[in-house]
């Protein structure tokens, strides 16, 4: 990740979440949104927030739809998918970061909006089979060790009801970048191998489209992909 974020973002001695994950746990709360907001307005050209709109413009949420925001991280993307569902419709977030999860609640309930936010890993979600109209999951992948992506993705498939939409944003992985941003931390995801892990899990009708690397930023470049799982699975 960017040196900045990484500096801000990484889990803090002493804090580290008791949520026993080997995905990269963050966990610091209030000053994760103050780093992101110090990156976003000076390092990824306000790329960030665009791709959280991207990422709710894609979902195509409606009224009264169950979403899950995994990975939620301090819930600004959940936030926004609970006003898009309305009233009747809910919003979960987990992630197994507490703070991060502190940090949500405190954020949701200063603007009055019911969002269920809980303590959880992707690999093992708290949440019966079939729950979800739609499971987003926004610069969480990369969080990931290989074989936790794919038990994760299982885990999701297993919670959408059938023909359930997932939409997925992730910074795409350093060796499919063209020169720009190649420090960037964690390398990304390679979108094919998500694809792959995806079809594998029964999801069809999978698309996906890029934000690039912004000039003059080091933003290093966003991948979306959007997935169906199929109608008479489970
Ligand atoms: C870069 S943050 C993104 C947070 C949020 N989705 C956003 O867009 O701001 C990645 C998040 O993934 C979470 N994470 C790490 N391992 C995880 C796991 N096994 N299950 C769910 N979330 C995980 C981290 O704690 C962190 O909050």
């Amino acid at each position: 990740m960017h040196d900045f974020l990484a500096r801000h973002l990484h889990p803090t001695p002493g804090k580290e979440s008791d949520h026993k994950t080997k995905g990269l746990t963050l966990n610091s709360g209030w000053r994760y949104d103050l780093g992101e907001w110090f990156a976003d307005s000076f390092s990824f050209a306000g790329k960030l927030g665009k791709l959280r709109q991207r990422t709710i413009t894609l979902a195509h949420l409606q009224p009264g739809e169950t979403v899950l925001d995994v990975g939620c991280g301090t819930g600004t993307l959940a936030i926004e998918a609970k006003i898009r569902v309305g009233t009747t419709g809910r919003v979960f977030g987990i992630d197994p970061g507490e703070e991060q999860i502190a940090r949500a609640h405190t954020k949701a309930a200063r603007r009055h909006i019911p969002i269920d936010f809980q303590v959880g890993v992707i690999e093992h979600l708290a949440f019966a089979d079939q729950t979800f109209d739609v499971v987003l999951s926004t610069l969480m992948m990369h969080h990931l060790p290989a074989p936790l992506k794919r038990q994760g993705v299982a885990e999701i498939a297993r919670v959408l009801k059938p023909g359930g939409r997932l939409v997925i944003a992730d910074f795409t992985h350093k060796a499919d970048r063209a020169g720009r941003a190649t420090s960037f931390h964690a390398g990304g995801s390679r979108m094919h191998d998500l694809l792959t892990l995806l079809k594998e899990a029964g999801f069809e009708r999978l698309e996906t489209e890029e934000m690039p690397p912004a000039r003059a930023s080091s933003f290093p470049g966003v991948g979306f992909i959007c997935a169906f799982k199929e109608e008479a699975r489970r």
